[in-house]
Order: structure tokens, then C-alpha cells, then sequence
């Protein structure tokens, strides 16, 4: 089959490339209104993009309901900061409610009794059982067409520690159970069965 993207409709555009670029982190992203409202809500237009410095971008496109920017959008163009946590089996369910459409001055925190923990670097908090969290710093943002393009540094992380050995410096990665988005809006997978690939010199 040969597929020309500009001639789908948008919600098939999204519909193919959400089962082409399988699987896709999930940033569960806390942000604080400047009013104070804690915001939280999933995007897995996501990656970290470099290590020199550390970098993290996130695509955003605008509320279905309004056509308006998405308030985590607001909230990280007033303010410059936000959290990322990772989402793991245990959560899943609660991190896709956190995507409802809420008012802009109703946090998902207190609608989802969500518990959350200050921050070291930064003033959004982070989500409470979150196996990894990492403070952001907003780099700069692209607008393209209706995707706004956020990138940001990582300023600070941390570990939940039962995932982290402080000896060797690692992460059991697999212990965290993080889960990955798949196909569609309501596609998930577990990211459990892992392997290794020795790299050639
Ligand atoms: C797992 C998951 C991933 C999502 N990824 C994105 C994404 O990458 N970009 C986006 O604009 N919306 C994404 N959404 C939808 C947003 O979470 C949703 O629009 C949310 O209401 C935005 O909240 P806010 O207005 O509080 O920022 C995703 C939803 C789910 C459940």
C-alpha cells in the first residue's frame, strides 16, 4: 500500500502514524498554572532528544473541545517549568483519566486524587509513585502548523529507590514496569520482557 499523508483526513493522519511509531514513551507531565492550579496530563509525543545537554521534547497539538492551546501549553509558556514523571503498570489507568479535557482552573490532581511532592529544582510539583521524575526547564517553542513543539532541558531527576543502586549507578529498568502507548487513542503495552544486543567495537 502506498499512503500519501496529505491526502488522509486528520484524524486518520493521526490514526496511522499513532500504529507506525510503536512503541512511544508516555510523559505524564505536571505543570502549575500561575494561579497556582497544579495541571497533569499525558503525552506521548515524546522523547528525549540529547544528552549534551539533557533534552526532552514534547508535541502538543490543541484542546478537541476548544481548538485552543492545551493548558499544559499555558501553564509551561507562563511559567518555563514542568515535570515529567514516567507512568508504570500501577498507574496507567489513573494517568489516562489525568487526559480528560478539564477546565483550565480545575486540577486533575484534586479531580483524580492524585498525591503529589514538591520538586527540588523547580515549583510544579511531582506525581506521587512515580518510578522516575525529571524537572524541566523550557529550551524554546515551535509552533508548526497546530503542533507546538516543546523543548526543554532536564535540570534534575529523581528516583523512586527501590529502582535505583546507588553502587553501580543504575536503574532496574524492568522493575519499574513502565508501560508504552501502541495503536490508536486507547492502545497501551508493558515494556517487561527485555534483551540485550551486544554493540560490534
Ligand atoms: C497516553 C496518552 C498520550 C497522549 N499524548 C498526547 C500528545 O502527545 N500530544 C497531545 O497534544 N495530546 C496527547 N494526549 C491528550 C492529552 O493528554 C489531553 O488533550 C489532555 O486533556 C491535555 O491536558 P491539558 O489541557 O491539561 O494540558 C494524550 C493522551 C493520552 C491518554
Amino acid at each position: 500500500m502506498e499512503i500519501d499523508l496529505t491526502n488522509l483526513a486528520p484524524t486518520e493522519r493521526y490514526r496511522f502514524l499513532t500504529s507506525v511509531v510503536i512503541p512511544r514513551p508516555i510523559a505524564w507531565v505536571t505543570s502549575l498554572s500561575p494561579d497556582g492550579t497544579i495541571n497533569a496530563a499525558p503525552f506521548s509525543f515524546f522523547n528525549v532528544f540529547g544528552s549534551k545537554p539533557p533534552l526532552v521534547v514534547l508535541g502538543i497539538g490543541n484542546r478537541p473541545d476548544t481548538g485552543k492551546p492545551k493548558d499544559t501549553v499555558l501553564n509551561i509558556k507562563s511559567s518555563g517549568q514542568f515535570v515529567i514523571n514516567t507512568v508504570s503498570e500501577p498507574q496507567a489507568e489513573l494517568m489516562a483519566k489525568t487526559s480528560a479535557s478539564l477546565p483550565r482552573d480545575e486540577s486533575e490532581i484534586d479531580t483524580f486524587g492524585l498525591k503529589t511532592t514538591p520538586s527540588s529544582r523547580i515549583s510544579p510539583p511531582r506525581i506521587d509513585g512515580a518510578p522516575v521524575s525529571l524537572e524541566c526547564e523550557l529550551h524554546s517553542i515551535q509552533e508548526i502548523g497546530q503542533n507546538r513543539l516543546i523543548i526543554a532541558k532536564i535540570v534534575y531527576a529523581s528516583v523512586a529507590d527501590a529502582f535505583y543502586d546507588p553502587a553501580s549507578g543504575t536503574i532496574d529498568t524492568a522493575a519499574m514496569k513502565i508501560i508504552g502507548r501502541m495503536h490508536g487513542p486507547d492502545g497501551y503495552c508493558t515494556t517487561t520482557q527485555i534483551f540485550d544486543i551486544e554493540r560490534p567495537d
